[in-house]
């Protein structure tokens, strides 16, 4: 068997990336990033675009003078201000490389350019050998070459390498690439350029199509050795080839691919999020590898299929692309064998009854919120652990208020099976008014000693926790109550205490731990 081929990534996040609408980061941002994806291991950053602002140049003289690891690139048209501005930042970098480029198609030629193939020709071999007289390390990039004649194509790559170029890079500036497409460019260029081992073959692809990652892959099967990408795979419009996505896919499928890249692939999701917070571009919840659900699973048969085997679902591990662990989301979804797993894994041990009575409730509290965190499932069996005999059952409430003015609250609840409901217009505001229409109710006078409100999940539809400490005749009982309705959890809280003070209940029991 062949050993497998290392594929560059070179990372272009700080340059293409940041030409992301809304992406621009400060020179200390920028230096950070360069850090992170020293650590991630990538072969070189594309730190900036030296003469297109102070701030650029500045950019990348900082992270060329303080990066070590990985070669820094600087971006330069192919035009000799550009090309020494470019050179002048890099001075400090250990592995320095200038990245020239021009346009070759059609389309660039006589509207951008307003240039005949000769002169582009002409143009593209003089900024390669200035660039060289410089640098021992030289970029060239056709732009737009994906949609460039394939004969011109061949004649700049073979000019450019003989003129000095050790990486040629075949861009798909306006992502209209298909990966067959792409595929048969880069054969071509293997095939026809007589001189073309003497320089790597690189692909950078944008994504207006979706394709950016499969065209990128598509050019590593025929034989590119280098790829360009972006971090959450941010860029100029729809965005450059995810780098996350594209290493991934080499390491998963290195069966097929039978290559290797240096990336240390459990640094994608902290390197993700460093991006995401530091550019505000935050990264879709299904994005893959490294979108909040990328490794969650709802569907009950799924995650009783991960509990018996995680290979049923799962062809990457979390951990190897920097997650803790897979996150079996529960929901509506979910399955008992999940439920049961959680609440194992937060200490709750339930028998089959148990299970059976919080599988009804979780079921319940997953119509009314999508998402069921840890805290709901403690929560939830909280309940199960501290059920004593009740007398009042809470059956809901209906209120009319208004800012200062008197709530009017009625209150339902099941005394001994039996509905019953009082409606009463009273107190300083719908907690007290809930907290008066229980008194009036039981007919317990209580004095309320201590109430507190907690979230005990997160997110706009997290669950309210209430506990509160009633006293009535030298007894003081605590109650606690749970809802995505704070009112109510006050309610079931209230009603909690008083069935205790009404049976001269000892403090509840804990939950049994194992
Ligand atoms: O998309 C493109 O063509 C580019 C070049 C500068 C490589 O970003
Ligand atoms: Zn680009």
């Amino acid at each position: 068997m062949t050993s497998p081929r290392s594929i560059r990534i070179f990372d272009t996040t700080l340059r293409d990336g940041e030409q992301s609408p809304g992406a621009s980061m400060n020179r200390t941002e920028k230096i950070e990033v360069a850090q992170a994806l020293v650590q991630l291991g990538v072969d070189v950053i594309e730190a900036g675009f030296p003469i297109a602002s102070p701030g650029d140049f500045e950019s990348v003289r900082d992270i060329a003078g303080t990066v070590t690891g990985a070669t820094v690139c600087g971006l330069a048209r192919c035009n000799d201000a550009d090309i020494d501005r470019a050179w002048e930042a890099l001075q400090r970098a250990p592995h320095p490389r200038i990245h020239v480029f021009l346009a070759t198609s059609t389309i660039h030629r006589e509207f951008k350019l307003r240039m005949n193939e000769e002169e582009v020709l002409t143009r593209a071999v003089a900024g390669v050998a200035r660039a060289r007289s410089l640098c021992g390390d030289v970029e060239f990039s056709p732009e737009d070459a994906a949609r460039t004649e394939i004969d011109f194509l061949c004649r700049v790559v073979e000019a450019v390498i003989a003129a000095g170029a050790t990486t040629v890079n075949i861009p798909d500036t306006v992502g209209y690439a298909t990966p067959l497409q792409m595929h048969r460019v880069i054969g071509a260029l293997r095939n026809r350029v007589p001189n073309i081992d003497k320089a790597v073959i690189s692909v950078h692809c944008h994504d207006d199509l979706g394709l950016a990652v499969a065209n990128s892959l598509a050019a590593v099967e025929a034989g590119a050795g280098q790829v360009e990408c972006t971090i959450n795979g941010i860029g100029e419009r729809a965005g450059n080839c995810s780098l996350e996505e594209v290493v991934m896919a080499l390491k998963t499928r290195r069966d097929h691919y039978a290559c290797d890249t240096r990336i240390d692939t459990r640094r994608l999701v902290p390197t993700s999020r460093l991006v995401a917070n530091i550019t505000g571009i935050q990264v879709p919840r299904n994005k893959a590898i490294v979108g909040r659900n990328a490794f969650a699973h709802e569907a009950g048969i799924h995650q009783d299929g991960m509990l018996k085997e995680r290979s049923t679902y799962e062809i990457m591990r979390p951990e190897d692309v920097g997650l803790e662990r897979t996150d079996l989301v529960l929901g509506k979804h979910s399955g008992r064998a999940a439920l049961a797993d959680r609440a194992k894994a937060l200490g709750y041990q339930l028998d089959a009854e148990q299970l059976q009575t919080v599988f009804e409730r979780f079921k319940v509290l997953a119509d009314r919120k999508k998402e069921i965190y840890d805290g709901d499932v403690a929560a939830l069996c909280e309940q199960q652990f501290a059920s004593l005999p009740e007398q009042y059952v809470y059956d809901g409430y209906t209120l009319t208020s208004a800012s200062g003015a008197t709530p009017t609250v009625t209150l339902r609840v099941l005394k001994d099976g039996d509905p019953a409901a009082v409606t009463i217009t009273a107190g300083d505001g719908p907690v007290d008014g809930i907290f008066l229409a229980i008194e009036k109710l039981t007919g317990m006078t209580t004095v309320c000693r201590d109430f507190r409100v907690q979230a005990v999940t997160v997110g706009k539809d997290a669950q309210g926790e209430v506990t509160v400490e009633l006293e009535h005749a030298g007894q003081v009982q605590r109650g606690r109550g749970v809802s995505t309705d704070s009112l109510e959890a006050a309610a079931k809280a209230f009603l909690a205490a008083v069935n205790r003070l009404a049976l001269g209940a000892s403090p509840r029991l804990h939950p049994q731990k194992g």
